[in-house]
């Protein structure tokens, strides 16, 4: 998989011992000898990875750093810091800047080879690991088997509720460009800016970018929010570039949830291998209970077992055909993680003042609810 590094420093030495190892790997080197050269090197020749150093005359490897994050061209090119700066605080600099890894001098070429393999292939690394096995520390999934049964709903409050539970940082997002309910219901419809990450190759996906497309919620909750704009389904085909997210939001936060909304689409199936957690939402009716049932045995061919799926009934309307919490289990042979009971009023006001149950009624019911369903996934990582 060797491809084109290049590599900053204002130390000869450093760039033909460095260079000579890499080529010898197989890489294409290119080298520049300040922070000035190396800038326009990395614009025209937009390498696979650059090694930089931090200490050079006139512009050093922060500045240069903060530069190649600014521009568009060269925001998503992986940049490994090699410096003799070896200071804590140093290195929190680089990676605030933007860096990908921070290394210091001296090091073994075994060493310097390993991280430069890792950073240039994250994703087959990944892989290696857990062929066809769901993501340890992946995303939550919330998903139903058809529409309208809440999904978005327990998305959007799980998050809130993990957040507020643990204070850990929390990231909450739906895979629906065209649709972005969650846009939508938090009052952001303007919003498009997920787009940027779709339109670009899956490649240039740096954690730094999908970061930067990141808005913050007023619940501290981060989102990424798919454009509400029917003419933005046309990104639904994007399904590398949605795979990369979801391989790469989980290390922007402690907790990730994707409402991957209604059913077995192309993208919903590519994406599911790489959560730990799946949260189906089910309706107590025999239709809704049945169409559950097939997707639960849908996800463990996906390999998703059953301890790894989260079964929420989520009961909007009072009906006649209920079916009993008992009787729900046994049809899906799995335990009922949570309820959330039925509130008109209460979801209606939610909607229309664009705010979340969690922060509306923070003491009620469904809140409560929701905590419980949270408690899942924190007892779990104790
Ligand atoms: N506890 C509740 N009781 C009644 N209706 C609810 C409740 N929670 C959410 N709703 C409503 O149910 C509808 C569908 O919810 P939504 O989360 O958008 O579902 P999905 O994402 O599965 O399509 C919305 O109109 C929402 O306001
Ligand atoms: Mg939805």
């Amino acid at each position: 998989m060797p491809g084109k590094i290049l590599i900053v420093d204002d130390d000869i030495d450093t760039l033909r011992l460095v260079g000579m190892m890499l080529e010898s790997e197989g890489f294409n080197i290119i080298a520049a000898k300040d922070g000035q050269r190396g800038i326009a090197l990395a614009r025209s020749e937009t390498p696979d990875l650059i090694i930089l150093d931090i200490m050079m005359p006139e512009l050093d490897g922060y500045a240069v750093t903060r530069q190649l994050r600014q521009e568009k061209s060269t925001r998503g090119i992986p940049i490994l810091i090699f410096t003799a700066k070896t200071g804590q605080d140093d290195k929190m600099l680089g990676l605030e800047l933007g860096a990908d890894v921070y290394l210091t001098k001296p090091i073994s070429t075994r060493e310097l080879l390993t991280q430069v393999n890792k950073v240039l292939s994250p994703i087959e690394e990944e892989e290696a690991k857990s062929p066809g096995k769901t993501n340890a520390k992946g995303a939550i999934a919330v998903m139903a088997a058809k529409g309208g049964m809440g999904a978005s709903t327990a998305a959007i409050n799980l998050g809130i509720a993990l957040l507020r539970q643990t204070r850990l940082p929390v990231i909450v997002s739906d895979f629906r460009p065209g649709q972005g309910s969650l846009a939508l219901d938090l009052g952001y419809d303007q919003s498009s800016s997920f787009n940027r990450l779709l339109e670009i190759t899956p490649k240039e996906i740096s954690p730094q970018l999908i970061e930067d497309t990141l808005v913050d919620h007023n619940s501290g909750v981060r989102l990424l929010l798919s454009s509400p704009n029917l003419r933005d389904a046309k990104y639904n085909s994007k399904i590398a570039n949605f795979e990369i997210i979801a391989q790469r939001l989980p290390q922007l936060a402690d907790y990730t949830i994707i409402d991957l909304g209604p059913g077995l689409t192309d993208l919903n199936l590519r994406v599911l291998p790489y959560c730990s957690q799946v949260v189906v939402i089910v309706e107590p009716a025999p239709q809704s209970v049945s169409q559950s049932r097939e997707l639960i045995s849908e996800l463990s061919i996906l390999g998703i077992e059953s301890d790894q799926i989260k079964l929420v009934v989520f009961n909007r309307i009072h009906s006649a055909l209920q079916l009993s919490f008992g009787e729900v289990e046994e049809l899906l042979n799995l335990k009922i993680a949570s309820a959330f009971s039925p509130n008109r009023e209460m979801a209606n006001e939610a909607s229309i003042h664009h705010i979340p149950l969690m922060i509306l009624r923070p003491e009620g019911l469904t809140a409560r609810q929701i905590n419980q369903l949270a408690s899942h996934f924190i007892d779990q990582d104790e």
